[in-house]
């Protein structure tokens, strides 16, 4: 069916029956002109089905809202040094966070937003030379510097990945544990990042969210930085994961487990 109406001439028909006429097939003709654009937004697909966009940012965040959260800023490689400051293991304890894990000798964990490699170096220590850590960032100048990083340190058992905004670039299951450490709120496309984690990870595989808690003010990380539990819970259950177990020894974050739901994880353009 084309969008254009069939009108057709009126002129030989007597007067008041072409009036007639004439109403009926422009009422069908607007109908028609209403309904052909209906299917056209319809077949149409939306950009970004599952954000609000906003005319306006909050200072640190990107203007773009997931299931009523403003996304932040991602954190530069110039903030790298922050990121390995001496103080850290006193502040946030990721010798407490590691041990918390479970992670077994042999196994495959993908670190996304591997940043310097903080993490990563802790993860190749547990998964051991039989296990690997899959490093994932968006910013080459991170990749850099973890390489850097991991020279120094000797590691070998680590594959890096140039990330994508929409996607970690890792092998559908090819995963047993995926680590989010201080990344998951600056994932400017979290739906899609999630769909393809999910089909990232093995059957049985585990995703984990650790994120500064929102509901503690005394935690002085800005407020676009942290997550609150609930609002974690409901990011994740719309993605398709259902809630394992959670650690709350951290001084400063959530520490939330979750595993691919028996349900099918919504595609990018679904609704819940
Ligand atoms: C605040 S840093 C945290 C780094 C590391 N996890 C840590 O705790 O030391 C966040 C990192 O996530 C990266 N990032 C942001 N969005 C990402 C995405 N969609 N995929 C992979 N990495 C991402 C940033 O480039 C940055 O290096």
């Amino acid at each position: 069916m084309t969008c254009d109406p069939f009108l057709k001439s009126v002129n030989s028909m007597p007067k008041t029956l072409s009036f007639t006429l004439l109403v009926a097939v422009l009422v069908f003709s607007s109908h028609q002109k209403t309904y052909c654009a209906e299917q056209t937004a319809q077949t149409k697909p939306a950009k970004e089905p599952h954000y609000q966009i906003m005319p306006r940012a909050s200072r640190d965040g990107i203007g773009k809202f997931y299931q009523d959260r403003e996304i932040s800023q991602v954190m530069g490689h110039m903030g790298a040094s922050w990121l390995e400051r001496a103080g850290r293991q006193n502040e946030e304890r990721p010798d407490l966070l590691i041990d918390s894990l479970g992670i077994q000798p042999g196994q495959i964990v993908a670190d996304i937003g591997a940043g310097s490699g903080y993490f990563t170096r802790r993860l190749s220590a547990k998964v051991g030379q039989e296990g690997r850590v899959m490093a994932v960032d968006i910013q080459p100048e991170m990749l850099a510097i973890l390489r850097r990083s991991l020279t120094a340190a000797g590691i070998s058992n680590v594959t890096m990945i140039l990330g994508k905004e929409t996607s970690p670039n890792l092998p559908p299951n090819s995963v047993d544990l995926v680590l989010m450490v201080d990344v998951y709120h600056e994932f400017s496309f979290p739906h899609e990042m999630m769909t393809r984690i999910h089909s990232a990870l093995k059957p049985g595989g585990q995703v984990v969210w650790v994120e500064y808690r929102l509901e503690d003010p005394t935690v002085p990380i800005k407020l676009l930085h942290k997550m609150s539990r609930q609002q974690v819970h409901k990011e994740a259950t719309f993605q398709g994961f259902e809630f394992v177990r959670s650690y709350e020894g951290l001084p400063r974050q959530h520490v939330l487990f979750y595993k691919k739901s028996s349900n099918d994880v919504p595609t990018p353009t679904s609704k819940p």
